[in-house]
């Protein structure tokens, strides 16, 4: 049993949320001109507005408490110090190592890291270079324009989401497409729009041991080579990120085409390290270096500002302010910028993968909720989808709303408009109408039968993040501020964000089936439903 909620600053919380319960937010603004001033702070060019949200200026006084007593300093310290804050698996987490453009050394086991970092950072320099040059060669002598990554999970939704998010600074002649499901479907589709000649697969897996990937690459490879009918054409189409060079080789790719990382680069924080190589290619080693700079820049801030003046603090605070006070169970993430529709996707695996955990770093089972189910899609489209039951369902659901003042690619002047809507719903969502509004909004069509249908409670929180428009440097910001984000949380719950044991049960099963699906196996000792399943299968074959 954990004993997080047996805490002091824990019980204040809760008697705190006691006494704010039935206030509206409509009233805390009405009581205070100065809120949004107060409760908004600006870093690394985000806007972050937090006024929208069921608190005031002693609930963060008490959350922070509550960060304190569960050691977020010395934590943080120990992250950016290399310490092993992965107990599980005995490691380090060192993404900010990664992105750290500073000189500072930074020690893993009394090794400064940093010489290795950068000269994985050079041998990418040089390879990206040669790609978009048109220098490196396809077997047939053409230069490359399709990229292929070839990956899961972290190897696959970062480069992904950031790839899709800075299309504005794509290389003109090269597209870059990324395969992931075990599911022929999505490689058969992008091998349908390629030419084995002039494409180039990255294999990105920090293990190179997932399923999904070597299945991938091996069809890849087999398709190249019923292209191009000559196996030297892998070493031209084929190379490989990962931290496993002996899986590697074995797969049949030269350890000079091979990117290297470290096991204390986590999988889905795993953006920062080589994983990154298929966006670098897409937009340009200078500009893969402005994410990272932007990531390093929230990470100084993280490292160094106070807390009750840091942006990831007060972002992952108020997450625990309704997980555990509230009792909200779901966070919305609504980005009001087209170019980052696949941020909720990316940030899915970031907070569930890390903080989707039920016991605390010493094991003990924990009594209160930890990471909320993480949803959202791009704003407009979620308006006429989902918002319905946001504005008039039952459920307490806080979104983080994501702006850019200007869209990267507005050439027919949408962006009012969209920040019309952006910051209507975050007002609608605060405020909502009550009867008296609605009879005055409805006039002479109000029907006080139906008035119920067209009250809306308000009180909805959210927060918003803005900024001026989505570069590479921004990006990077954003994605360490949600990272940092995680981190703050999984203090406050007491877990290890860096372990992801959670996923292998799943895969040890589908190990053992495939044997009984491919009727090398007999089947009996499974569960009624899986035999059933399985007659299914192959009645159906
Ligand atoms: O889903 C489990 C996981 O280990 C993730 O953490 C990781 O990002 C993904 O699989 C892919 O792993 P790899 O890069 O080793 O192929």
């Amino acid at each position: 049993m954990s004993s997080q909620q047996h805490s002091q600053a824990w019980k204040a919380l809760q008697t705190h949320q006691h006494s704010l319960k039935n206030t509206h937010l409509r009233d805390l603004f009405a009581q205070n001109p100065q809120r949004f001033e107060q409760l908004s702070m600006q870093t690394c060019g985000i806007l972050f507005d937090y006024s929208k949200n069921r608190l005031s200026a002693e609930t963060l006084t008490l959350l922070q408490g509550l960060a304190q007593d569960s050691g977020l300093n010395d934590w943080r310290e120990r992250l950016f110090n290399g310490a092993v804050v992965n107990n599980t698996e005995q490691r380090a987490a060192l993404h900010v190592a990664l992105r750290n453009r500073s000189d500072r050394p930074i020690q893993v086991d009394g090794h400064n890291v940093m010489p290795k970092v950068n000269q994985v950072l050079d041998k990418m320099r040089r390879f990206c270079h040669t790609v978009r040059e048109g220098e490196w060669l396809g077997h047939t002598g053409k230069p490359i324009q399709s990229i292929v990554n070839i990956g899961i999970g972290g190897s696959d939704l970062g480069p992904k989401m950031v790839t899709e998010a800075l299309d504005n600074y794509r290389h003109p002649r090269l597209h870059t497409y990324f395969d992931s499901n075990l599911d022929a479907a999505q490689l058969n589709h992008i091998l349908s729009i390629v030419d084995p000649e002039t494409t180039l697969f990255i294999v990105a897996s920090k293990t190179f041991s997932t399923q999904e990937t070597l299945t991938n690459a091996r069809s890849a490879r087999q398709w190249l080579l019923e292209h191009l009918q000559d196996d030297s054409a892998v070493s031209k189409h084929f190379v490989a990120v990962s931290t496993h060079t002996e899986r590697v080789k074995a797969f049949g790719i030269d350890p000079e085409n091979m990117f290297e990382f470290w096991d204390w680069v986590g999988g889905r924080y795993s953006l920062w390290s080589a994983i990154g190589l298929s966006v670098a290619v897409t937009i340009g080693m200078d500009n893969y270096l402005r994410l990272l700079s932007g990531a390093h820049a929230m990470d100084e801030h993280f490292r160094t500002a106070p807390l009750e003046q840091n942006m990831p603090v007060l972002l992952g605070l108020i997450g625990v302010w309704y997980t555990n006070f509230w009792q909200t169970r779901t966070q919305a993430i609504l980005p009001y910028d087209y170019a980052l529709k696949l941020l909720p996707f990316y940030l899915q695996q970031l907070e569930m993968e890390s903080n989707g955990k039920r016991v605390t770093r010493e094991g003990q089972a924990v009594e209160y909720n930890t990471c909320p189910v993480v949803w959202g899609t791009a704003g407009n489209n979620g308006q006429h989808a989902y918002y319905q039951l946001l504005h008039q369902g039952t459920q307490l659901i806080p979104a983080d709303f994501i702006v850019a003042v200007h869209s990267q690619a507005d050439k027919y002047g949408h962006q009012n408009p969209v920040l019309a809507n952006a910051l209507a719903q975050t007002r609608a969502l605060m405020l909502g109408r009550n009867s008296e509004e609605t009879r005055a909004a409805l006039g002479d069509e109000c029907d006080e039968a139906h008035l119920p249908h067209r009250l809306f409670p308000g009180n909805q929180p959210s927060n918003l993040l803005m900024y001026q428009t989505l570069t590479p440097d921004i990006l990077g910001s954003l994605i360490a501020l949600y990272e940092h984000k995680v981190f703050v949380q999984s203090v406050c719950w007491g877990i290890n964000p860096f372990d992801q044991w959670g996923v292998e049960l799943g895969k040890q099963m589908a190990a053992e089936l495939l044997p009984a699906l491919e009727g090398q196996a007999d089947a009996s000792h499974y569960d009624g439903s899986t035999q059933g399943l399985l007659a299914f299968i192959q009645s159906h074959r």
